[in-house]
């Protein structure tokens, strides 16, 4: 699957067709905040290669995230006359790219689509892959479908426009990728922490580029996360029970952040890691805005949660450690205490009495 970063839309008619992507009419989804962003510029790139180009946008959010916000979208194709050889565009975040998949994995038994993502976490995580799905009575991604786009075509001056919370929640995605694939990316982010901070568009073209490269790599090495794509889940095991537990009150990348360091602080305790590297990747988070503690858990509570995630496999946490920056391993012995050990690192009241 192929993964472009380009400056604006514009090459978007010449890309479909060196990808063979065709058809009569083209959908762009969106949602409330991406269409009048980027909705003109994308219709007028793709009106060069559709007939027809509709667009829908439902309000944004994770609420919309669910089968009826879906039944809206089919509804909208059938009126469209769409069929089995026209194509999606999802133009937006991972909400908006996980639900254009999905529907473009059902719809007809499947449609052509194509990821056009406008947050960071999007354009380095969840436009890679071919995960595509709904959230369901209160379980997240609970209804879904592997459905891999024809490729994804990514323009970074869409950051531009991103607010400060979610772009640095996408950076806690974008750390843990190098944190577990690729050393020299590492010391290239602490490189360029003032130039992405300012967001200097050749930096985050850069920078987009080499994060949303390495998930490629892995995702095409295992598709279907039967090994190697576990890696992915680095700082997500105890950063999801974070986020439940918080009521999802927190962004996702602030909880990956957390959930990294406290890999990292159980790495460190298996002497996996050196003290130096253990807080050298704790302080990278605090470069890029991202918390390091958080208040308010109970961790006998998050450790509960974090065995009810679907990471477990037969009653066992399949947890994601760092061998070093850059390499990251699956463990499946990783006890109650180690995990206790890595929360009390990031529970900002433990680290009160530490003082
Ligand atoms: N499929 C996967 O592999 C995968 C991986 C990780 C996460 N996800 C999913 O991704 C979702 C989160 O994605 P997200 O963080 O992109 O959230 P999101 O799609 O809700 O976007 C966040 C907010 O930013 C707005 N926005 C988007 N682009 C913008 C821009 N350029 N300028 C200004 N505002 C903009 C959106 O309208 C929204 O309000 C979750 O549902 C999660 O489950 C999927």
């Amino acid at each position: 699957m192929a993964l472009y970063v380009k400056k604006s839309y514009e090459e978007l008619p010449d890309l479909l067709q060196k990808e063979g992507v065709s058809g009569a009419r083209a959908m762009v989804v969106a949602d409330t905040n991406t269409l009048p962003l980027y909705g003109d510029e994308a219709v007028r790139a793709l009106s060069k290669s559709f007939a027809q180009v509709s667009t829908y946008a439902f309000p944004a959010g994770e609420e919309q995230k669910r089968l009826s916000t879906v039944e809206g979208l089919y509804q909208a194709l059938i009126s469209g006359g769409f069929d089995r050889h026209d194509v999606i565009f999802a133009l937006g975040g991972g909400v908006v790219g996980d639900m254009a998949g999905f529907t473009a994995a059902t719809y007809m038994r499947g449609i052509t689509y194509v990821q056009l993502p406008t947050t960071l976490l999007a354009q380095v995580d969840s436009s890679i892959g071919g995960k595509t799905g709904v959230d369901f009575e209160g379980y997240k991604n609970m209804i879904g479908a592997f459905h891999l786009p024809a490729f994804v075509y990514t323009v970074p001056k869409t950051l531009e426009t991103l607010s400060k919370r979610e772009f640095a929640s996408g950076m806690g995605e974008v750390i843990k990728t190098a944190l577990l694939g690729d050393e020299s990316f590492f010391e290239w982010l602490l490189d360029h922490i003032y130039e992405i901070d300012e967001r200097e568009p050749k930096v985050l073209a850069e920078m987009v580029r080499r994060a949303s490269s390495i998930k490629a790599r892995i995702v095409a090495e295992d598709p279907r996360e039967e090994g190697l794509r576990k890696l992915l889940n680095l700082g997500h095991t105890l950063g999801h029970a974070i986020e439940k537990y918080k009521a999802f009150s927190l962004p996702h990348g602030y909880c990956v952040a957390l959930g990294c360091i406290a890999a990292a602080k159980i790495s460190h305790g298996r002497e996996l890691l050196s003290t130096e590297e253990l807080f050298e990747i704790r302080d990278v988070f605090v470069a890029f805005d991202l918390p390091i503690l958080v208040d308010g858990i109970d961790k006998d509570a998050v450790v509960a949660l974090t065995k009810a995630d679907k990471k477990m496999q037969a009653g066992q946490i399949r947890f994601v450690l760092l061998k070093k920056i850059g390499k990251a391993v699956v463990s499946t012995n990783v006890t109650d205490a180690e995990l206790m050990d890595g929360l009390s690192f990031i529970c900002a009241e433990d680290a009160l009495k530490e003082r």
